[in-house]
């Protein structure tokens, strides 16, 4: 009799143990749903299932397994993957996780030949494969959900390549960029995410099966059937490190942990920017809420919900960090913890790249605002100063005299390109009529004209170069 995984606690009536053998007494009921992983494991079913037919056609061809008990096997699977995709596979907290309850389910059907899948293999080396084929699976999801977004990103710069808002640092207005510009700058830190989610996925693919529990196995198994079956790059070269390596997962929370600091920072930028202070963007109902109480809000949520979740993903990568410090060789029912923190850093960053995908080149641009923002702050003080140097003035000269303008115009509500010519040659009587080219704000993004600059030429051409670039990386995910 088996039992549903919401009654975990249900005392055991289950079948015998796979591995009961040894053993004369029962597992405390408790002690049973608390060791058992079946709860969360169970998403890894189709792997699980992926590395045992591998497994069985390698047992196959090196004559270990019989033709006819590898045709059993292989169609028993298929038919056991059907029923748990159908959502009608009991699973069973007491044959405690995804690969007993498939392997007890297989017996179940097809009898000793389910029983000889097991031959040269053990959970230790069966998990540690399929956590790596769905972690590769995961990466090549996120992925795509990675270049849509960054394909978004594209596009939104592309319409603003001319549109003037402030550039901040502290927060304080400090020149004028172009919205392209930035919007290319949020570009360069998903696209570097991507770039990484390719380096992950070259230390994930690579095949543990093979090394049994730990030492490998007396069978005459040919590691390179499974290897190339399942699509590995190449195989771990040590059997004891393979089953206890979880690197992998590591590197996967840690690279999910910078993807999500960067999406948290373009978040706070549209939480901010969408205020009535600011007024810079707009988001449509779609990804807002209101308020119960207050109806004039239209909270940003998906914006600030993305911008929590970078502490789930701060969480996961030290969780796992944690679990692996000072494990000793080889695997540990420690390990077993892996995969919680994994599975959630893997939801986080493709439910929260999906969202922005979805959102951000939907951001309706209030270039009105931007452009207002960017005349108030005095933001082409910097203009004034070079084109001072530029007529020989050195520039720590300059910048004196720009801040004596700039007090001025503190203190008369003025901006510099406001203030008359007079005015400006009381500051410095290098100052003639042609000051007012930099002074104004396509003079001064106008000529900040090379890689990496403001200008909206230079935007244009980022843009232009971002496809390729987005292509080049991750090159399997189109
Ligand atoms: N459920 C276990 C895990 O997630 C599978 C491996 C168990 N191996 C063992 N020797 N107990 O790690």
């Amino acid at each position: 009799m088996t039992r549903s995984q919401s009654d975990p606690n249900t005392p055991s009536t289950a079948p015998t143990k796979l591995w009961g053998g040894r053993f004369e007494g029962n597992t405390d009921a408790f002690v049973e749903a608390f060791t058992a992983s079946v709860t969360f494991d169970q998403r890894m079913f189709r792997q699980d299932i992926r590395g045992s037919v591998a497994h069985a056609t390698m047992l196959m061809k090196v004559g270990v397994l019989s033709e006819v008990d590898h045709s059993a096997i292989v169609d028993g699977l298929a038919d056991i993957e059907q029923t748990i995709a159908a959502g009608e596979f009991e699973w069973s907290v007491s044959r405690e996780d995804v690969h007993m309850n498939i392997e007890a389910a297989l017996i179940d059907r097809i009898g000793d030949a389910g029983k000889r899948l097991h031959t040269g293999r053990s959970r230790n080396d069966q998990v540690a494969t399929d956590i790596r084929l769905y972690l590769r699976d995961a990466c090549d999801e996120i992925a795509a959900e990675q270049k849509r977004l960054l394909r978004g990103l594209i596009q939104l710069a592309g319409e603003h390549t001319d549109t003037i808002m402030p550039g901040f640092t502290h927060l304080q207005t400090a020149q004028p960029v172009t919205f392209g510009h930035h919007v290319m700058a949020w570009f360069e830190m998903l696209l570097r995410d991507l770039e990484r989610l390719q380096e992950v996925r070259t230390r994930v693919n690579r095949m543990p099966l093979g090394a049994a529990a730990l030492a490998g196995t007396s069978y005459p198994i040919d590691r390179s059937i499974t290897m190339e079956l399942l699509e590995f790059d190449a195989v771990a070269e040590n059997s004891l490190d393979a089953v206890s390596d979880r690197d992998f997962a590591i590197d996967f929370t840690a690279a999910t942990a910078i993807a999500l600091m960067h999406l948290s920072r373009i978040a706070e930028e549209m939480v901010l920017w969408m205020s009535a202070q600011f007024q810079f963007v707009d988001l449509p109902d779609a990804f807002c809420t209101g308020s119960s109480i207050m109806p004039q809000k239209k909270n940003p949520d998906v914006a600030e919900l993305v911008r929590g979740k970078t502490g789930r993903a701060n969480g996961n990568l030290i969780a796992l960090l944690t679990l692996m410090k000072g494990q000793p060789l080889t695997y540990n029912k420690d390990n077993q913890e892996d995969k919680e923190p994994l599975f959630d850093s893997i939801d986080t960053w493709l439910h929260s790249v999906r969202a922005f995908a979805d959102m951000l080149p939907a951001t309706q641009v209030n270039k009105d605002a931007m452009r207002a923002a960017a005349v108030q702050g005095f933001s082409t003080a910097t203009d004034l100063a070079d084109w001072l140097v530029k007529q020989g003035m050195p520039f720590r000269d300059a910048h004196e005299v720009v801040g004596k303008a700039v007090k001025h115009g503190v203190d008369n509500a003025l901006d510099l390109g406001d203030m008359s010519l007079e005015t400006l040659q009381s500051f410095s009587d290098k100052i003639d009529a042609s000051v007012f080219d930099v002074l104004s704000l396509e003079g001064s993004v106008n000529s900040r004209d090379h890689v990496g600059g403001t200008a909206p030429k230079q935007v244009a051409l980022a843009v232009q170069n971002a496809g390729p670039r987005v292509s080049a990386i991750y090159p399997i995910v189109p």
